[in-house]
């Protein structure tokens, strides 16, 4: 009997054929997440899920799904998913590291450029007719070659980012949980510092850090407050990550200069005020949407499902406990 599984995203038909091969498809056909009742629902009785990162995948949704043995992150981070309640129910969860790596590391790059030179803010006064004249004193914005990147998480995210500021000739300051040997060190030109001295020097502050109880509001009032004022924080890792609130406050204030923003902390609601402001660039959880890099995801994604439904070991595994239990 073919096994039993639900898709919560909207994929290409190639990729639903390739998983029909092998299983009873239930998918989602719109580019909207399900909502909470439809997902308890459709996930009773099911033997794998390919989840999005909008999906809460919980305890309770778990118990809803006694028979569930597969859960495909498509996506590298897994904030959305108890890793904890499967491990204890047995439950293998994959996620998609690795490929969308430069398609982020892209659009973190994109948001350190349009912040510092203003690009979003110029083109709305363009196209407003404020740009009457050319003038000396008009419009500057802040160059970004030959200045101070921090990158918060150097992993493989923030490492990308750090290989394409060395084209800026920018000097790079890193803080992460775990040191690089010196020789990596010298072979990506990055310098370790402490959190709160990154964020003393650096002029922008660039996070890729994965959403967890000691990485949420990592960046606070205080630490806006160590930030230079002539700085910007660019986030591509996860909203919460960030207090928005208080993030929203500096802004105003005009505390820092500036922010890119591509994840919030509650997706995918703005937290009161960000939108009134005119020294933010707000990107809608892209970091990885690019045809390319979504294509292989979702391949990736399907993969990982059916190798687990197979009894393989797919090729990226959370927790891979749940494994070597079963082996043992
Ligand atoms: P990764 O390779 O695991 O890198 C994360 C880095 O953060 C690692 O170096 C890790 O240290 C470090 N870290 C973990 N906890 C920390 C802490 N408390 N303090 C300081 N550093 C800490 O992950 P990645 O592939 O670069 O992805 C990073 C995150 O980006 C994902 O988890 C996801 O949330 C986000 N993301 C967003 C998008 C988007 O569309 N905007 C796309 C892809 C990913 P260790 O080396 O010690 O583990
Ligand atoms: C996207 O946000 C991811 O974690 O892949």
């Amino acid at each position: 009997m073919k096994h039993k599984i639900l898709v919560s995203g909207h994929l290409t038909e190639d990729i639903l054929s390739l998983l029909a091969r092998e299983c009873d498809v239930r998918a989602n056909g719109e580019d909207r997440p399900m909502d909470r009742a439809a997902l308890l629902e459709a996930v009773a009785g099911v033997d794998g899920l390919l989840a999005m990162i909008t999906d809460g995948i919980d305890a309770e949704l778990m118990d809803r799904a006694p028979r569930l043995r597969v859960v495909s992150n498509m996506a590298v981070g897994y904030n959305n998913i108890d890793v904890a309640a499967a491990t204890a129910r047995g439950i293998v969860v994959t996620n998609t590291p690795g490929i969308l790596t430069e398609a982020t590391a892209e659009l973190a790059f994109a948001l350190i450029l349009a912040t510092a030179r203003r690009v979003v803010d110029l083109d709305r006064r363009t196209r407003a007719g404020e740009w009457t004249c050319w003038a000396p004193l008009l419009f500057l914005s802040r160059e970004v070659s030959g200045k101070t990147l921090g990158v918060v998480g150097l992993g493989r995210i923030g490492k990308a980012v750090a290989r394409r500021a060395q084209a800026f000739g920018m000097k790079v300051l890193y803080h992460s949980r775990s040191r690089l040997k010196p020789e990596e060190e010298r072979d990506l030109g990055v310098e370790y510092a402490e959190r709160d001295e990154l964020l003393r020097k650096a002029d922008f502050v660039s996070l890729h850090v994965p959403l967890s109880g000691e990485t949420r509001h990592l960046i606070g009032p205080r630490e806006l407050r160590l930030m230079k004022q002539t700085s910007y924080l660019i986030n591509t890792s996860r909203g919460a990550v960030v207090d928005e609130a208080a993030l929203v406050e500096a802004l105003r204030e005009k505390r820092i200069e500036g922010a890119g923003l591509d994840v919030y902390e509650n997706e995918p609601l703005l937290a009161p005020g960000l939108t009134a402001l005119d020294n933010v660039v707000l990107m809608p959880h892209v970091g990885s949407a690019t045809y390319e890099t979504r294509m292989e995801m979702a391949r990736m994604a399907a993969d990982h499902l059916l190798a687990g439904l197979r009894g393989q070991r797919p090729a990226h595994v959370v927790n891979p406990e749940v494994l070597s239990r079963r082996r043992g």
